[in-house]
């Protein structure tokens, strides 16, 4: 993981590397049986180095609180490792570029389960652009012998009245499936 972090560390392979603060590989202990993916670093992210640190990441905290998640136990990452400009959705070959730094982590982590927050996360691991969150939730995707739900993004819940019960009924699903043999 040390070497994937430095290679994001001095990464110049798309424009985000000439406007951001600083990059945000990820955090989490190495033997997560979960990482939850999201959409890209915000602000504060890009101010501080760390994921899910901002007003999302304090959602999200309530949530996994909610369910009995401990955040210490989980590998935190992003689907981009750099901030875009005014938090836009990033673009597809942007995605492409980066992408190669989260399959990596997955690699190096293994994880048991692996929980998308918002659209782009889940397209960006199920490989499929014409997604539909609400086709998605509640259901389990396989990749290779990992599990992946996809939920609603935690900001979404400004917008979203359902997606709060949603994005809990998701992080359950995920905790069970991560306790199985
Ligand atoms: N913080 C992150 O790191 N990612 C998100 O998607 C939202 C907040």
């Amino acid at each position: 993981m040390e070497s994937i972090v430095e290679e994001i560390r001095q990464c110049t392979r798309c424009p985000l590397c000439a406007t951001r603060n600083k990059v945000v590989p990820g955090e989490g202990p190495l033997n997560a049986k979960i990482i939850i993916i999201g959409e890209g670093p915000g602000e504060e992210n890009d101010k501080t180095g760390r994921p899910f640190v901002g007003r999302g990441g304090q959602i999200l905290d309530r949530f996994l609180m909610q369910v009995g998640l401990n955040r210490e136990e989980l590998y935190l990452t992003n689907i981009i490792k750099c901030r875009m400009p005014h938090n836009a959705t990033p673009s597809k070959n942007i995605v492409e570029k980066c992408i190669t730094f989260l399959d990596a982590q997955i690699k190096v982590i293994s994880p048991k389960v692996i929980i998308t927050l918002g659209l782009p996360a889940a397209k960006a691991i199920l490989d499929n652009a014409t997604l539909k969150l609400s086709d998605l939730k509640n259901r389990v995707f396989q990749r290779g012998n990992i599990k992946v739900i996809c939920t609603y993004h935690p900001s979404s819940i400004r917008y979203n009245k359902n997606a709060s019960q949603d994005i809990i009924n998701s992080l359950m699903i995920a905790k069970g499936l991560s306790n199985e043999e």
